[in-house]
């Protein structure tokens, strides 16, 4: 939304697509787009209409799509406009131009508005509605939204109303979780969005100095007097009204967006809302609003400055930023790292949890909380976990901890992981935790995210922005992180000094020898040639490299589509041995640790029927090699450490068996990055 910059339609479109396509690894089965604009002849009494425009596919898709409309004049300038853009990842409705968003009020769109999240009590406002004469073109539960607003706008008294106000009176109304942004025809060049449960933020851009106070917030009590004196002082620049302005007004761009990569070419300033804030631009002023202040809520939002660039968010000359993103792990370990661990004085210190660490010492076990690659850094470091600290310490799968209505106790200490910091999963658990009053600790790479913002405590990972859908440098460094969280908690114990020597002597190495792994690359692209067209891949390991068979398969399944089992070696007799013959392609994990035997007489099992495994194992490790269909040597480092390493060749593998099968890398089928709906 810009104010006195002007800006052709052409401009708005491409500012809108490239916004989306920075935000498609949220999601990709369709698009759209709203914009003022000619729509089919339909135009208010002022002359405004909006334009709606939806493409089932890829926001590429869409883009071809904008540039087909011959009543679009692209050059028309506007000195302020308002447009607003979604890309899809279904819940409720198939992917179509139907399901897809922006969704509309009726046929002259006279409210649209894009939506990320779930309304849970879709059905009863469906009905409703429907029951009131309102009709519906789509499946989604996004649809109730602008049909209930213009429901609520057409019952009152149209004159005094603002749009922030209208949109206040459609949230009371939803149950779920929700980000949403209005635009409407009754409101040319005014924005409202808002948001509960799922992120948003809004990006400030000028070329004025931005002012570093923080923007206070109106409460306007639910009244809707409140909202008349709010709509009247709507133009004063006055700040203690709670709005916002820069530079007089003038030449201001305000984005709104679901996280910052989509934003962070224009502005590095944004503003994180909190659930059931409610921001509106109008006259090129910002202004904030609650229905009501809450005891002890803070009655500001302040911007702030982000650190990320616009370098981190591009894939560079890799194929996919999968493929980049798993170049990067030697800088974005290190990254983790960095300025936390003093190698002179054998100590780490991780900033965020240090003044929680005597309490989290004292707790009566730990339990750590993710979903996918997330609850496999969980599973990879439970071991040096429980070693260093001396505490139990459970690893739960987000729904299934909450399925169980786990008991959870004051004396626990919940660790929340999760890559984007908005996984809805694991953000309910985060809240189960609360509720049961144990002391909450984030591990997550997204500052700002509502799992950074909800625990008491944590850990940023600063594995820098992971685009690719298969989550691979988030890992290593959520690995990283718990390493140091378990070498922290183990400073004062006398027995484990050399343990910890020994840790703290591998991670400093560690880069290095990632680097010695992705030089592997060659070698492990031609085991790829060999098994792209298999159907099914089985990875088998045990103990510290366990995890590397859960992460390992989930990556092949996630974007080669072949089946794929992480099998634990030592239930192989229990079950998975059936499988065994010499067509089954079973790649092992046999390293020197305290594990090597027991591997060995797996293998020995495995070879006994005819099965040809690929080994990932030490170097120079000949009587490995000998059993081995193919060996893929890796360096050896600490026992604990090691999982860093083995995970690396199978996240190369299944990018090369994906290419191999000519398949989208990063925009994988029916998945999504980051998922906010239960
Ligand atoms: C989705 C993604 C996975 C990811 C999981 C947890 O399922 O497709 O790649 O591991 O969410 O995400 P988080 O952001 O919480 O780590």
């Amino acid at each position: 939304l810009n104010y006195r910059v002007p800006r052709t339609r052409k401009e708005i479109f491409d500012t809108l697509v490239k916004g989306l396509q920075r935000l498609e690894y949220r999601g990709y089965d369709s698009a759209g787009v709203a914009v003022d604009g000619p729509w089919k002849d339909v135009k208010d009494d002022n002359n405004n209409s909006i334009c709606l425009i939806k493409k089932r596919g890829k926001v590429k898709a869409l883009d071809e799509e904008l540039y087909k409309k011959d009543s679009m004049d692209l050059e028309e300038v506007f000195d302020t406009h308002f447009g607003i853009a979604h890309t899809r990842w279904a819940t409720h409705g198939e992917p179509s131009a139907v399901n897809c968003h922006p969704h509309r009020s009726d046929k002259n769109n006279e409210f649209v508005v894009i939506h990320n999240g779930i309304i849970t009590n879709y059905k009863e406002l469906k009905k409703y509605l429907s029951s009131k004469g309102y009709e519906f073109e789509s499946e989604t539960d996004t649809e109730v939204i602008p049909k209930l607003i213009k429901y609520v706008y057409d019952n009152c008294e149209r004159d005094d109303i603002s749009f922030s106000t209208l949109v206040e009176r459609v949230i009371q109304q939803l149950e779920g979780a929700f980000a949403l942004v209005f635009k409407s025809i009754h409101f040319p060049d005014e924005a409202v969005a808002t948001r509960r449960g799922s992120p948003l933020l809004i990006g400030v851009r000028s070329k004025y100095e931005l002012s570093t106070e923080n923007i206070p917030i109106q409460y306007n009590n639910g009244h809707f007097k409140e909202a008349l004196k709010e709509k009247n002082s709507r133009n004063r620049s006055d700040s203690s009204t709670g709005l916002h302005s820069v530079g007089d007004g003038k030449a201001v761009e305000y984005y709104f967006a679901s996280d910052a990569s989509a934003i962070i070419e224009h502005t590095n300033k944004v503003i994180y809302l909190e659930d059931d804030d409610i921001a509106a631009v109008a006259a090129g002023k910002l202004s904030l609003h609650r229905i009501s202040r809450l005891a002890g809520e803070d009655p500001s939002r302040a911007i702030q400055t982000l650190q990320m660039e616009l370098q981190q968010i591009m894939k560079g000359n890799f194929k996919a930023f999968m493929q980049k993103e798993i170049f990067e792990q030697p800088e974005s370990v290190f990254n983790t790292m960095r300025g936390r661990i003093c190698f002179d004085t054998n100590t780490v210190v991780l900033g965020g949890l240090k003044d929680h660490l005597k309490e989290i010492k004292r707790c009566r076990r730990l339990i750590m909380i993710g979903c996918g690659t997330s609850f496999h850094a969980a599973v990879a470091t439970r071991q040096i976990l429980e070693e260093l600290t001396e505490l139990p310490v459970m690893v739960e799968l987000a729904s299934d901890f909450l399925d169980r209505n786990t008991p959870v106790f004051r004396d626990d200490v919940c660790f929340f992981i999760s890559q984007s910091g908005e996984t809805a999963d694991t953000l309910m658990a985060l809240r189960y935790c609360k509720d049961r009053g144990a002391l909450t600790v984030g591990v997550t790479n997204t500052v700002g995210s509502s799992i950074s913002r909800d625990t008491v405590c944590g850990v940023h990972i600063n594995a820098g922005p992971e685009i690719g859908v298969a989550s691979t440098k988030a890992y290593t460094s959520q690995f990283v992180a718990l390493i140091m969280f378990s070498l922290m908690m183990s400073e004062d114990r006398l027995s484990l000094q050399m343990r910890r020597l020994e840790i703290m002597n591998g991670l400093r190495v560690l880069p290095e020898l990632i680097r010695e792994v992705l030089a592997l690359d060659d070698k492990i692209k031609s085991i790829a040639d060999e098994l792209y067209q298999q159907r099914s891949l089985l990875v088998m390991g045990r103990g510290f490299n366990y995890a590397t068979c859960l992460e390992g398969a989930l990556k092949i399944k996630e974007i080669t589509y072949m089946h794929s089992e992480g099998i634990l070696a030592g239930e192989l007799k229990h079950g998975p041995l059936a499988l065994i013959d010499k067509q089954m392609p079973v790649i092992m994990i046999i390293m020197r640790d305290a594990c090597y035997t027991k591997c060995h007489n797996a293998l020995q099992q495995v070879t006994a029927r005819q099965g040809r495994p690929i080994i990932l194992c030490c170097q120079d490790d000949p009587e490995i090699a000998k059993n081995a269909y193919k060996t893929i040597e890796l360096p050896q480092t600490v026992d604990c450490l090691q999982g860093i390493l083995s995970v690396i060749p199978l996240q190369l593998m299944s990018f090369h068996l994906a290419v191999l099968r000519g398949y989208d890398v990063d925009c994988p089928r029916n998945l999504a990055k980051s998922v906010t709906v239960e």
